[in-house]
């Protein structure tokens, strides 16, 4: 069954407009990183997420047992060129994230980088899964504005640092194959 299947896909994987995946060069490729910094209750001033929406077993305060399955998560979060919070912010990483499986560690994103420096000015959308098990996890870069008009790629993110459950810094390699 599975072995068909393939046969059925190879013929019109060689005849798109694309060549072979391993041949493709970026043509743009960015580094960023994002700090998010959970409200927990007691951090109101510096928090830069908040749980917008928990199942029954949980709330908003704290994410859910069973791998927070259920809990929404909505972000504005700063970006840095390093990893370090204090550095200049280049942009915010702005959306949700929401945790959508009981066994396993994953999320699904849905989110923007908005830049706004001299260097870039524009947005980039992200969405699909992360499985956060993963240490490299590739999402998919949907589209773009601005200096990133029309923008198609992969973001491999990277979990750089976390502390306990308020705080997660993540590292974001950008790598766009379709510019204009
Ligand atoms: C907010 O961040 C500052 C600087 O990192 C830290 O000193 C302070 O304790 C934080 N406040 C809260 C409520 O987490
Ligand atoms: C949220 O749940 C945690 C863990 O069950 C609990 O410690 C906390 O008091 C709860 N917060 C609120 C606002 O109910
Ligand atoms: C972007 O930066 C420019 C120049 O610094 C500023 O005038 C503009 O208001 C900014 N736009 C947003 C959406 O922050």
């Amino acid at each position: 069954m599975r072995i068909s299947f393939l046969l059925l896909l190879l013929p019109a994987a060689n005849s798109g407009h694309l060549p072979p995946r391993s041949t493709m060069q970026p043509c743009k490729t960015l580094l960023f990183f994002f700090h998010d910094i959970l409200y927990n209750g007691n951090n109101f001033h510096n928090a830069t997420s908040a749980i917008v929406a928990a199942p029954a077993w949980g709330n908003r305060t704290k994410l859910a047992p069973l791998m927070h399955f259920g809990d929404v998560v909505v972000f504005d979060d700063p970006m840095t060129l390093d990893g370090d919070l204090r550095s200049p912010v280049i942009g915010r990483a702005q959306g949700l994230y929401l945790y959508d499986r009981k066994e396993v560690f994953t999320a699904w994103l849905a989110f923007s980088l908005v830049l706004n420096s001299t260097d870039h000015r524009g947005t980039i959308t992200l969405a699909g899964a992360d499985m956060l098990m993963n240490r490299r996890r590739d999402v998919p870069v949907v589209g773009g504005t601005g200096d990133f008009f029309m923008a198609r790629g992969v973001a491999t993110l990277m979990t750089d640092a976390i502390e306990d459950e308020v705080y997660f810094r993540l590292r974001v390699d950008l790598k766009l194959y379709e510019c204009y």
